[in-house]
């Protein structure tokens, strides 16, 4: 059971290495069945690497840049992430696909990089608003899983994990439905074990989307969820470790 944070452009350093010294204090009750992750900015990343390091909190950076290095003003390669301590990467976040305009071939080589480097990528899909009122949410999580992820092999799948975040349900409020969760897990689950057989199927699948302690445990319970990836709730570690707490039970 994975329940990680991702911070996005929030905290300093100072604050994050707070976060991280209050988790660590408060973290005891919870078992080694939940595993706790943190997805800080760049410029925090190297400060929470150190304060986590030897500890459980696993820790990742929002995005990379697929080059190793070169021209490319304002990116960060995997091996400065690697450099600074940090194993784990976020790829193809909404965020990042809608404000940012990357596209699928763009997050193709980013995820291909990182697992050349020997970072372990989560990798984030998920439908719009208009795209599920469309009743296309399968065929957009399908796209992006097979257009993201199409050209890795079985071994590179047991590296992986992958993110199911409706875009209408990021920061809104708007929580997906136990029963929409489920069937897309689902879909994306089938979809993996396609192209992968058995590695595939065994993907780590993690919900985001407006996660909070009072509805993380009905969405955590479900058989086809392995974790939860929390935005605006994972910023605070009372909220967080109130998932966390929620995750036990459903460990
Ligand atoms: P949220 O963000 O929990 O604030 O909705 C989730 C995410 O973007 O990963």
């Amino acid at each position: 059971m994975i329940v990680a944070g991702n911070w996005k452009m929030q905290k300093t350093c100072g604050e994050a290495r707070s976060w991280v010294e209050d988790l660590l204090a408060a973290s005891g009750p919870i078992s080694a069945k939940v595993r706790l992750r943190v997805y800080p900015s760049f410029v925090a990343l190297e400060t929470v690497a150190r304060s986590a390091n030897g500890s459980r909190l696993e820790v990742g950076a929002q995005n990379l840049h697929p080059e190793r290095s070169g021209a490319f003003t304002g990116e960060v390669s995997a091996p400065m992430i690697l450099d600074a301590g940090v194993e784990r990467v976020l790829i193809g976040h909404s965020e990042r696909r809608h404000l940012f305009g990357e596209d699928d071939a763009f997050l193709a080589k980013k995820v291909r990089a990182a697992l050349d480097s020997g970072l372990l990528p989560l990798f984030c899909i998920g439908e719009d608003l208009a795209e599920r009122e469309a009743g296309r949410t399968n065929e957009v999580l399908t796209r992006q899983i097979e257009r993201g992820l199409g050209g890795l092999t079985p071994v590179d799948a047991a590296r992986l994990e992958v993110a199911y975040e409706p875009v209408w349900a990021i920061g809104t409020g708007k929580v997906a439905s136990t029963e929409q969760v489920a069937e897309a897990h689902a879909e994306i689950r089938e979809t993996l074990g396609r192209l992968w057989g058995a590695p595939g199927r065994a993907v780590p699948l993690l919900y985001g989307g407006s996660v909070k302690a009072s509805n993380a445990g009905e969405i955590l319970v479900l058989p086809a969820v392995d974790g939860v990836l929390v935005g605006g709730a994972s910023l605070d570690v009372p909220g967080f470790l109130a998932i966390a707490e929620q995750a036990e039970k459903c460990a």
